[in-house]
């Protein structure tokens, strides 16, 4: 199959955009490299640098006529999109509906829509979280990632435009940016095998739905096929979590002992939008796709730690500490 796939430069896009080649798909990516990495982008993969916005996107989908679009592109941080609400409606709400509007346009057989579970839902009302459960989003990022969800099923109701929405818990991973303030572990992994002083905001007690970046590449395979019910809200959407809340606190010392980190954590004040307590019930996915997490969080952090353990070998310009 033909598919695009936006934000393919960046730590999931690129990891899915890489799987998607090595099935045999034929994969072109579009990415402003904004938060991506060129280096991301797998060999093999037709590359585009553009903004989502950029009206030579259609020139894109014209050229390349892909059968399914895969949007992973998006501004990510939950803090920026706090600060700049605009900006983060710009890309995710505007950029969307046009990466939207063009595989409307271009008869795209199905959608893959990248939402949120950790911050669509708000404090949830019961744990963990289903898809019908109701969602109240505390941070602009997350209302708009459940504003394109509704696009999404108004374009089917009124073009017949068939789409699946997956709502990630918090992935980790190789390739997630240590730099940015979404991402606790690539963080809290640089920091600690450089030996500097890691954060943590509020008490450390919040709990996250940690996934590992292999297991979400795995669903987004299922979902270029899986049967998938559009016409229904909720049919359409998929939990992609562990079913389980790890805190802070525990990511923090499960990282210091694979990292020998001797310091402890400093203790900031809490980020506003951020919600204290979310995990995903998964088994819908489970039970339509087959779908489950494969790796334990041991597991998926032991192989995070070690990849960046080689990014800090193999890189050569020295680090400075940046406090
Ligand atoms: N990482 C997580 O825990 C998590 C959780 C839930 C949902 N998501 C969603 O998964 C997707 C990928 O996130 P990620 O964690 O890989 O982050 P990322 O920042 O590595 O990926 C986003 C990519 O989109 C690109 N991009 C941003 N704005 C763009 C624009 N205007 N035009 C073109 N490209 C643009 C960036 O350069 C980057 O490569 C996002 O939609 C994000 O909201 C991530």
């Amino acid at each position: 199959m033909r598919i695009l796939v936006t934000g393919g430069a960046g730590f999931i896009g690129s990891q899915v955009a890489e799987r998607y080649l090595k099935l045999g798909h034929e994969v072109a990516v579009v990415d402003d490299l904004s938060t991506g990495s060129f280096h991301f982008v797998p060999e093999g993969a037709r590359f585009y640098q553009m903004d989502i916005l950029d009206p030579r996107l259609r020139e894109v989908f014209r050229e390349f006529r892909p059968e399914i679009v895969n949007h992973h592109a998006a501004q990510i941080s939950v803090v920026k999109s706090t600060q700049n609400p605009e900006e983060d409606a710009r890309v995710n709400v505007l950029g969307a509906l046009r990466v939207i509007q063009w595989s409307l346009e271009f008869g795209v057989r199905r959608f893959i829509y990248v939402s949120t579970g950790g911050a669509l839902y708000g404090e949830p009302v019961r744990l963990p979280c289903r898809e019908g459960d109701p969602a109240h989003p505390l941070s602009p990022y997350g209302v708009a990632k459940l504003a394109v969800e509704h696009y999404l099923y108004s374009f089917y109701m009124t073009h017949g435009f068939r789409y699946v929405v997956l709502r990630y818990g918090n992935v980790y991973g190789p390739r997630q940016d240590p730099n940015g303030e979404a991402g606790v572990v690539a963080i809290f992994t640089q920091r600690m095998l450089r030996r500097q002083p890691v954060i943590i905001y509020g008490n450390g007690n919040q709990e996250r739905d940690f996934v590992f970046v292999d297991d979400i590449v795995e669903a987004n395979v299922l979902a270029l096929e899986a049967p998938v019910q559009n016409g229904h809200p909720t049919a359409p959407i998929f939990n992609l979590g562990t079913g389980q809340g790890t805190t802070v606190k525990e990511i923090f010392y499960h990282l210091k002992r694979f990292t020998g980190y001797p310091l402890e954590a400093r203790y900031d004040p809490p980020r506003p939008g951020e919600v204290f307590r979310v995990y995903l019930d998964a088994s819908k996915a489970w039970r339509e796709w087959g779908w489950k997490p494969q790796h334990s969080l041991q597991e998926g952090l032991r192989k995070t730690v070690e990849w960046f353990r080689q990014q800090e070998q193999t890189t050569s310009t020295p680090h400075r500490s940046q406090e």
